[in-house]
């Protein structure tokens, strides 16, 4: 199999969306998703739900990732999965299907860890999008993880911080909620934010030392203020939503916006990438432009289409590792984790 030919079928199923994509290489031919709706209702994920939702949506969502693509699976050099963090019952159902038809296809199985390929998404050869060069800060921000990673190589990533407990998309959902606001919240955040004051409201921000965060002293905050606002006027929140929303925004922003400047300080690294759901949040976006222009930054955002979960930040790293760890070019070693999936068949 040639290194520059190949062609990968990645799956991602860690919590609610059922994803697939095909890349040839670095590029991606089709990307994916299938969101669930029946956790609306409940106001966040249900995890039998979800396990269940993945098992109707996997084979429709693998078959129109091929067709969009234009790839018989007959082609495909190897299928890459997400094998966590996430909820079990979900990471089963992708698992299951990528071993099953890896087996079927006789070709190599990949697993691959979300946050890696959240980060690693910016990797994906993408007109109008730059690469970061080794090393650089990554930011994950999604609604399971908060984490500050020095990345010096694909696969070399230490944790230089990370929340202590809520996540920071946990902090716009719950947040969301308190208002009213369907799931996922975070969205809805950002759009009415845009109309709003960011300076309307004033919430403290939470003292954490080093470059660990935590989220949840914010949440009752927002909690008891909402609380408070309602009993002097019931009508309190529809009156001033977009406020109230652009000073959440703005709040959570400088939270994660001081930890990146600390950590730019201490690691000297002025190169920083973003990635994960909240990455799609247009005020964190905003003061990553700001801190290139003021402080010198050189910052990276993904293409929208691969910062909330999906399958071609999986396809990517599955990538790498096909060609990079060794798989395709030294054969199976102890250490390969291509090796491993593939032996665990
Ligand atoms: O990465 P992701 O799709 O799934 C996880 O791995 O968690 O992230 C989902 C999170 C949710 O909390 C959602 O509200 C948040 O990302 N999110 C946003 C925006 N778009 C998605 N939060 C703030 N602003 C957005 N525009
Ligand atoms: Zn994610």
């Amino acid at each position: 199999m040639s290194k520059n030919s190949t062609y990968l079928l990645a799956i991602e199923s860690s919590c609610d969306d059922t994803a697939a994509a095909i890349l040839h290489n670095d590029t991606v031919l089709s990307n994916v998703v299938a969101g669930q709706e029946v956790h609306k209702k409940y106001g966040g994920v249900v995890p039998e739900l979800a396990s269940r939702a993945h098992q109707q949506h996997i084979v429709p969502v693998v078959h129109e990732a091929l067709r969009t693509a234009g790839i018989d699976k007959n082609q495909l050099s190897a299928i890459a999965f997400t094998s966590g963090p996430g909820l079990m019952g979900s990471l089963l159902v992708g698992t299951s299907f990528a071993k099953s038809l890896a087996m079927g296809l006789n070709i190599p199985l990949i697993d691959v860890n979300h946050m890696q390929a959240h980060i690693l998404a910016h990797f994906i050869a993408e007109e109008g999008y730059g690469k970061p060069t080794f090393p650089f800060l990554a930011l994950t921000i999604s609604g399971g993880h908060t984490q500050i990673v020095k990345v010096t190589g694909y696969f070399e990533m230490e944790i230089l911080g990370q929340t202590l407990d809520d996540a920071v998309g946990e902090a716009f959902d719950k947040s969301a909620k308190i208002l009213g606001l369907p799931y996922p919240g975070g969205p809805l955040i950002d759009k009415y934010a845009a109309l709003g004051n960011p300076k309307a409201f004033k919430f403290t921000k939470p003292k954490v030392g080093g470059l660990d965060f935590s989220f949840s002293g914010l949440k009752t905050a927002i909690l008891y203020f909402y609380q408070a606002e309602i009993k002097k006027d019931p009508d309190f929140v529809s009156k001033n939503r977009n406020d109230i929303c652009a000073s959440i925004q703005y709040t959570i922003i400088q939270i994660l916006m001081d930890k990146l400047r600390i950590a730019v300080k201490q690691t000297g690294i002025k190169q920083v990438a973003i990635g994960g759901g909240v990455s799609a949040n247009s005020g964190i976006r905003k003061a990553l432009q700001d801190a290139e222009q003021k402080l010198g930054w050189e910052t990276f955002v993904p293409k929208l289409e691969y910062t909330t979960d999906n399958a071609a930040m999986v396809g990517i790293v599955g990538y790498l590792k096909f060609n990079e760890s060794g798989f395709n070019q030294k054969g199976y070693t102890e250490n390969n984790t291509v090796a491993k999936a593939r032996l665990s068949l």
